[in-house]
């Protein structure tokens, strides 16, 4: 459990990475989640989008941002003018993290801890997918790519230089799911999505 690095082949490709990525178990999460869920889109892509982690529908299938929060992402990529088939989408953390309430299993936010074990994942993808701008959704991704402090809602719609990355920062889309104002926050996500894409 001592992070994600000792199952990380090096110098391989996305397949390879995918592959190994299945067998991980560089922190606890692994034990009660499904499977691993590797990013997915094309190799290479110029824009990148990093979520937090799978949600239950995700953990089930297999694949990325297939829930509600992907139904939601996908609307604001439409109306942002941003095309899902060409975009490689991941997440900080590859494993579900949930707990059990009844037959329900209610996701809870990943640790910072787990975020750290499971970054050489997303750092290897950044090194296969060479994205010319990697934007990252929420507070969890964009700590993991942009440090511990990072104050995301000080950055909204900026897209900052870190590492020699390109970061576009916004929030998640379940935030928006979640919201009271939904009408407002969706237009303002949509907003950021269409400021970090232009600039
Ligand atoms: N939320 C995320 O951050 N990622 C997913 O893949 C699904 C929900
Ligand atoms: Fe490995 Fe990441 Fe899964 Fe933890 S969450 S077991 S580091 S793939």
């Amino acid at each position: 459990d001592a992070g994600a690095a000792q199952f990380v082949p090096e110098g391989k490709d996305w397949a390879a990475l995918r592959s190994a990525a299945s067998g991980c178990r560089g922190c606890d999460l692994y034990r009660d989640a499904t499977q691993t869920v590797f990013g997915e889109g094309p190799v290479p892509a110029r824009l990148m989008m990093v979520g937090e982690c799978p949600g239950d529908r995700e953990d089930t299938d297999g694949h990325v941002f297939i829930g509600p929060a992907g139904r939601l992402l996908d609307k604001a990529l439409d109306a942002a003018g941003i095309d899902r088939a060409k975009t490689y989408l991941t997440n900080a953390v590859k494993h579900f993290r949930f707990v059990e309430r009844g037959k329900r299993q209610i996701h809870q936010t990943p640790r910072r801890g787990e975020a750290v074990a499971c970054f050489p994942w997303l750092r290897e993808e950044i090194r296969v997918v060479k994205p010319r701008l990697v934007v990252v959704l929420g507070a969890v991704a964009a700590k993991a790519v942009l440090g511990p402090s990072f104050k995301l809602t000080e950055h909204r719609g900026e897209v900052l230089e870190h590492d020699g990355l390109r970061v576009g920062v916004t929030v998640h889309p379940s935030s928006v799911v979640r919201a009271e104002n939904y009408r407002e926050s969706f237009d303002e996500f949509v907003a950021d999505l269409v400021a970090v894409r232009k600039s």
